[in-house]
C-alpha cells in the first residue's frame, strides 16, 4: 500500500493552488512533477559541485565526473543494462532516437525497410522518415485496430529479410495503449533486424529490463520519470553502439583530432559530444532511486487502480467517448465530447484548478485513424488520488453543461 499523503509531502508544486483551487495535475504524461530530493540534487550539485566533467584534475571537477558517472551506474543498474558503456547520456527521448536514426541513415541501403507503427509519437517518426529520405529505404507502418491495439499479425507480415530496423513504443502517450514489445523484439530478431524501443511513456509505470527484453536500443526521458527536464538516455547494446557512426562532434567524443582524420573516443564517449547537462545528468539518478523506493510495481498497480476509477466514472457521462480501449493499458485516458473542442474543456477546468492536455498530443496519425482533431487527455501518477478524480468530473460536467 502507498502512504499517499506522504508521497505528496514530497512534492512541493502540488501544494499549489491554480486559479484559487488547489492544483489537480493530469498531465504526467506530458511530464512528472518533480519530488524534493531532485530540486535539491540540482540545488546541491550548482552550490557545492559544479565543475566541467572528464576534464580536470582539480578536486570539484572529480567530484562532479563521479557523480555523473554514479548517476550512469545507477541507471545502468535500473535498466539491467550489461556495461554502463551502453548508457548514453541524451537530450531525452527525442534526441536517442534521433541519434539512431541518423546513425542507421548512413547504414541503410536503397530498398531496405524500417517498420514503425500508427501508434507512434511524431518523435518516433519523422527521424524515420528523415533517414529513409536519405537513405532510399521505405518505411512501413503497423496498423492498430479501433481499441487502439497493434496488429501484430499485420506487423508479422510486414516483416522480411529487408527490414533493418523496427521503432515501436512502449507505451502509447495518447492512447495509453501497452504494446507487446517482447514479442515484437523476438519477431523482428526472427528476421535479422535491431529494435528500438520508444520508452518515453513506459519508464514511470514499468520496471524495464533490457536484456530480459533484448531490444538493441531502449529510449526514456528523465523529466517523464520525475527527473529534471533536457535530459534522457538511450541504452543501445554494445555491437550496435560500435557500429553506429557518431552523432554530433565536437569536445570529449574524440581519441584524437588532426585536420587529416580524427578517431573516436571508445562508448559512451563517442555519443556524448560538447559539455553536457551535468546537473540533470546527476539529478536523473536520484530520481531513479525515488522511484525505486516506491517500487514501480506497487506505483502500476496503484495507477492502474486509479485508471479503472476515472474510466468507469467518464463512461457514465453522456456524449463521451474514451479514444483508447485497449486491453492493456497505462494510466491515461484521452475522450471526446460530441460537438466539443477539447481546447474549451482544457481551458474551462483550468479555471477550477485542474490541468489536463488537449490537442493531438504529438501524434497526428492516431487522431487521422480516429478521424479527430484532437482529444482531451487526464494521465495520472502515483501521487494523484480518486478524490482529485472525483473533483476533475465533476469540473467536467460543469464545463459540458456550459458548452452543450
Ligand atoms: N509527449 C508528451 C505528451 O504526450 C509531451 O504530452
Amino acid at each position: 500500500m502507498l502512504n499517499i499523503a506522504k508521497i505528496r509531502a514530497d512534492f512541493p508544486i502540488l501544494k499549489r493552488k491554480i486559479n484559487g483551487k488547489p492544483l489537480v495535475y493530469f498531465d504526467n504524461a506530458a511530464t512528472g512533477q518533480k519530488p524534493q530530493v531532485v530540486i535539491d540534487a540540482l540545488d546541491k550539485y550548482y552550490k557545492n559541485t559544479n565543475a566541467n566533467i572528464h576534464r580536470g584534475v582539480h578536486t570539484l571537477s572529480q567530484e562532479a565526473t563521479n557523480a555523473y558517472e554514479y548517476s550512469r551506474e545507477t541507471i545502468k543498474n535500473h535498466f539491467n543494462a550489461k556495461h554502463s558503456h551502453e548508457i548514453i547520456f541524451t537530450r531525452g527521448t527525442t534526441e536517442s532516437i534521433n541519434l539512431v536514426a541518423n546513425g542507421f541513415s548512413q547504414l541503410l541501403q536503397k530498398g531496405d525497410e524500417v517498420i514503425i507503427s500508427q501508434l507512434e509519437h511524431h518523435s518516433n517518426i519523422i527521424p524515420w522518415q528523415l533517414a529513409c529520405e536519405k537513405s532510399g529505404a521505405v518505411l512501413k507502418i503497423v496498423p492498430i485496430n479501433k481499441k487502439g491495439e497493434l496488429l501484430v499479425e499485420s506487423y508479422e507480415y510486414l516483416l522480411s529479410d529487408k527490414t533493418k530496423i523496427v521503432a515501436i513504443n512502449h507505451i502509447s502517450n495518447t492512447l495509453g495503449t501497452i504494446n507487446p514489445i517482447k514479442k515484437i523484439i523476438d519477431k523482428a530478431h526472427e528476421y535479422g533486424a535491431a529494435v528500438l524501443i520508444d520508452g518515453a511513456q513506459a519508464t514511470p509505470h514499468l520496471k524495464v529490463d533490457v536484456q530480459a527484453l533484448d531490444c538493441d536500443f531502449y529510449c526514456a526521458s528523465a523529466h517523464k520519470m520525475y527527473g529534471p527536464t533536457g535530459i534522457g538516455m538511450l541504452y543501445g547494446k554494445e555491437d550496435w553502439l560500435n557500429k553506429l557512426p557518431p552523432y554530433q562532434g565536437g569536445g570529449e567524443m574524440i581519441k584524437e583530432v588532426t585536420f587529416e582524420k580524427t578517431t573516436y573516443a571508445d562508448l559512451p564517449f563517442k555519443f556524448e559530444a560538447g559539455t553536457p547537462n551535468i546537473a540533470a545528468g546527476i539529478a536523473f539518478s536520484v530520481a531513479i532511486d525515488y522511484l525505486n523506493n516506491i517500487g514501480l510495481e506497487n506505483i502500476a498497480s496503484y495507477e492502474n487502480g486509479l485508471l479503472k476509477y476515472a474510466t468507469e466514472q467518464l463512461v457514465s457521462i453522456p456524449h463521451l467517448t474514451i479514444i483508447g480501449t485497449a486491453k492493456h493499458k497505462a494510466a491515461v485516458v484521452s475522450f471526446t465530447v460530441d460537438g466539443i473542442h477539447p481546447f474549451d474543456i482544457g481551458s474551462i477546468i483550468d479555471k477550477l484548478g485542474i490541468a489536463i492536455r488537449t490537442g493531438h498530443h504529438c501524434t497526428q496519425p492516431i487522431m487521422q485513424f480516429y478521424n479527430l482533431s484532437g482529444t482531451s487527455r487526464a494521465s495520472f501518477s502515483f501521487y494523484n488520488t480518486k478524490d482529485e478524480i472525483d473533483v476533475f468530473v465533476d469540473a467536467l460536467k460543469k464545463a459540458l453543461m456550459m458548452l452543450l
